[in-house]
């Protein structure tokens, strides 16, 4: 039997090594204890020195006592490590990994002494040419520590190893399981391995095998990989997207009544196909819609554990509405795919790499990272699409010919993407992925598949925006909508075409990043959401796509001040609603619905609001009917063109004037009246959003100046498990109708009022864009905690959490 355990706790941590620490390996001087997930060194949130976390550490702790028998073996399996770690057991040297993206196992059972034993592990966090990504420069920070979690594994010496399930056919009648593995020691007579396929701790289908059929189970390319297949399983719920359905798998491997190995993994019974025209999961076509991800948090940079991982994927999937998520540009946490496999969200997974190609021993840790992500993430349905390449690198035949070979030797059921930004490319992978940024505005976006592949193929756009259009959450309103809308137009462009499988947009979060990118404050200003995950108006273009929730963002404060010569332009409501209607101090202004043709392609084409006259001037004014619509087209035209209103326009509006003796005052007093809404004692507009003829979301838009301060946890109980727990935090300032004011620097101040938490960060910071988040994270104490946030501006919340 095994036994895992997980080493998180405990630990002590020292910011620099010397080889004293290993000569005296319980010597704690200089040392500060920590838990893992752990950041070599906390980071400013902007404007830091990014060389500041590359450097070599030391983590050391005493194991626990472990009881093993001489037919066991302990191993102790980091889940990462940043970015080369030699790991000793007491003095001795045992085990050297590098690179910081994938997991490794270290066998210590010979180094084990009685008595005390110590595990130091030596930590090197700065840019080494040897392991990838590095080598050159990189567009994101990859920080430093042992920054994913840690377990030691007792386990008998004959164990499962490499488990893997494949389900080759599904389909409703009947569906297959295959199951391939290895036994680290040679199957022998009178053991039997008995296999259980279940659904909510229910035996649905069971195989015992015993030794003696042995033979049968040899493979011919490896004697040790075995078989099982479980062929017309009937009832099988499919995994998919909307139905995410999960079953297990277990494997006990006995001799007589005594249980020597067991193995249990979570798996999806499903088929996935990039395809000339696009992409299919279980025989049915889907567009992918998608973000990439960056695993990085303000602060502690990757060093977040489960539940920030697993919120992360919560985010993608029912904030944003994506389908897909590109782990770019690294395998992440087990938590964020083992979310993903729980609700649906399907990933592209890719080795770790930034366009530099290493020497071959650099090229031999990028094949192993191939190997590493495969086999660790093989059985997660979400999982579609392995990426084989170095993220957008030049061909290199030889080398991504070995990647290709490597990944379907050891996964037949997926196929191969690897992300090229140049056309014509060598085509090793399955799937041409191609980041394509040649939309500007103005332009039609994205290439035609053919055009980069040159020739018919499975096609998948993995990157769009991002760089060409860098987007501050505190950026002016235009720009905003811009952002927003680009990615509305590579949408309607990915949907109108039907070999383009999807399209991946940059990024999902704002970034730390190298001095070469970025905003000059280290941060790359990419993301629909801001660094702590908070949505600017591009999100609602993603979220307003889906269908499970009402959406409707009316991006527009509808403030002139913010614009170009004041004029607010057409006002965009990005919403998954058929029908849009507007109000001004609660009178029906006019109903609008999506009509502009350059979105048709979109599930829900964003709401253009162009007309905030409505009958207005015909029932108040003394026009006739003709006229009063004569004279509002005029004014709308004028928000369009201002000063520069095109002549024929001017030509009415000097015969509108003649004939009603009015004069320029007069005009303008209507422009005042009924476009700017000057002295009016409040103006506000009331949007209410209408699915299939009810009302489902309104929104408000006022002038007024009443703010509000928000407060809200991503969870208000947090349990201390395998490690620490953590939730976000978000303060969000907004006027009485829950509009932000994107353009408060308010400063907030956190107080804490027990030790069972703790702020990760400062607890002094100005709102960004009106609004910011902390995270917090439990001590290993229980009880009740209060967050009290109070606002320079006198507004104050108090936040509780519970620690179980
Ligand atoms: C791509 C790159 C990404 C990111 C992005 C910014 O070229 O693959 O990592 O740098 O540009 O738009």
């Amino acid at each position: 039997m095994n036994h895992i355990m997980p080493l998180n706790n405990d630990w002590f941590f020292k910011p620099s090594f010397s080889e004293r620490d290993v000569v005296d390996e319980t010597d704690l001087d200089d040392f500060s204890p920590v838990r893992l997930p752990h950041t070599n060194i906390e980071l400013p949130f902007h404007y830091f020195d990014e060389t500041q976390f590359q450097f070599v550490s030391c983590y050391k702790r005493k194991l626990p006592i472990i009881e093993f028998g001489s037919d066991e073996e302990v191993v102790v399996h980091f889940e990462g490590v940043m970015t080369a770690a030699r790991v000793y057991i007491n003095q001795t040297f045992v085990f050297e990994h590098r690179g910081g993206y994938t997991p490794f196992e270290v066998d210590i059972t010979t180094f084990l002494t009685k008595g005390d034993n110590w595990l130091t592990v030596q930590v090197d966090s700065t840019e080494r040419s040897d392991i990838p990504p590095f080598g050159f420069v990189v567009d994101y920070l990859t920080y430093g520590g042992i920054y994913r979690e840690v377990q030691i594994v007792v386990r008998n010496k004959q164990h499962f190893d490499a488990v893997k399930i494949e389900t080759p056919v599904v389909s409703i009648e009947k569906c297959t399981a295959n199951i391939t593995f290895k036994l680290s020691k040679l199957f022998r007579s009178g053991q039997t391995i008995i296999a259980q396929l279940l659904k909510e701790k229910h035996v649905i289908a069971e195989k015992t095998i015993a030794a003696h059929q042995l033979n049968e189970l040899h493979s011919p390319d490896d004697t040790l990989r075995m078989n099982i297949a479980f062929d017309m399983l009937d009832n099988i719920q499919l995994w998919s997207p909307e139905q995410p359905e999960l079953y297990e798998l277990t494997l006990a491997l006995l001799e007589e009544d005594h249980v020597i190995d067991t193995y249990q993994s979570r798996f999806g019974f499903r088929t996935v196909a990039f395809q000339d025209d696009g992409f299919t999961i279980n025989g049915i076509k889907l567009k992918l819609r998608g973000l990439n991800r960056h695993q990085s948090f303000p602060y502690v940079g990757y060093a977040m554990p489960k539940s920030a991982q697993a919120k992360d994927a919560d985010i993608l999937k029912f904030d944003l509405g994506v389908n897909i998520a590109r782990s770019s540009h690294y395998p992440p946490s087990r938590h964020f795919l083992d979310r993903c496999d729980e609700i649906g969200l399907l990933v592209f997974e890719e080795i770790p790499g930034w366009q530099h190609i290493g020497d071959t021993d650099w090229q031999a840790i990028s094949l192993q990272n191939v190997e590493e992500m495969i086999t660790r993430d093989w059985n997660r349905p979400s999982v579609i699409l392995w990426g084989v390449r170095i993220n957008e690198s030049a061909d290199s035949d030889a080398f991504y010919e070995k990647t290709n070979a490597l990944a379907h030797k050891l996964d037949s059921t997926r196929q191969t993407g690897g992300v090229r930004n140049f056309d014509g490319s060598h085509v090793f992978e399955d799937v041409y992925t191609y980041n394509d940024f040649i939309h500007r505005g103005h332009n039609v976006p994205l290439e035609s598949a053919m055009k980069i592949a040159k020739k018919k193929m499975p096609y998948l756009v993995t990157e769009h925006n991002g760089h060409m259009y860098p987007t501050k959450s505190f950026d002016i309103e235009a720009k905003r909508i811009e952002h927003a809308l680009r990615h509305a137009r590579v949408l309607n462009s990915a949907y109108a075409s039907p070999d383009i499988s999807g399209a991946i947009g940059w990024c999902m979060a704002d970034y730390n990043t190298h001095k070469d990118f970025g905003s000059g404050d280290k941060i790359c200003y990419h993301g629909v959401l801001d660094m702590f995950r908070i949505p600017k108006y591009a999100a609602s273009v993603y979220a307003s796509q889906a269908d499970h929730a009402p959406v409707m963002t009316v991006a527009s404060s509808m403030l002139g001040g913010d614009f170009e010569a004041s004029e607010l332009g057409k006002i965009t409501v990005f919403t998954n609603c058929d029908t849009v209607k507007v109000y001004k101090n609660d009178r029906f202004i006019k109903s609008f619905k999506p009509t502009n043709p350059s979105f048709s392609a979109l599930p829900h084409p964003p709401i253009f609001v162009d007309d905030l006259i409505g009958d207005f001037i015909k029932e108040n004014e003394r026009f006739s009917e003709k006229d009063a619509d004569a004279i509002k087209a005029i004014l709308l035209k004028f928000v369009e063109y201002g000063n520069a209103l095109p002549l024929k326009y001017k030509i009415h509006m000097g015969y509108l004037f003649l004939k009603y003796k009015m004069n320029f005052a007069d005009g303008a007093a209507l422009y005042g009246k009924y476009v700017a809404s000057w002295g009016e004692k409040s103006t506000v507009y009331k949007f209410e959003g209408y699915k299939d003829g009810a009302c489902v979301c309104v929104s408000y838009k006022d002038s007024s100046y009443h703010p509000k301060l928000s407060v809200a946890a991503d969870q208000e109980i947090l349990m201390e498990t395998e490690t620490y727990d953590v939730t976000r935090v978000v303060i969000q300032l907004t006027d009485a109708y829950d509009q932000p004011l994107y353009y408060s620097n308010a400063v907030a101040e956190l107080k804490t009022t027990s030790d069972v938490i703790e702020v990760i960060g400062p607890k002094q910071f100005a709102l960004i864009g009106g609004t910011r988040a902390f995270w917090v994270k439990t001590t290993g104490k229980t009880g009740t905690a209060s967050i009290d946030i109070q606002l320079d501006n006198g507004l104050t919340k108090t936040v509780t959490l519970t620690v179980k």
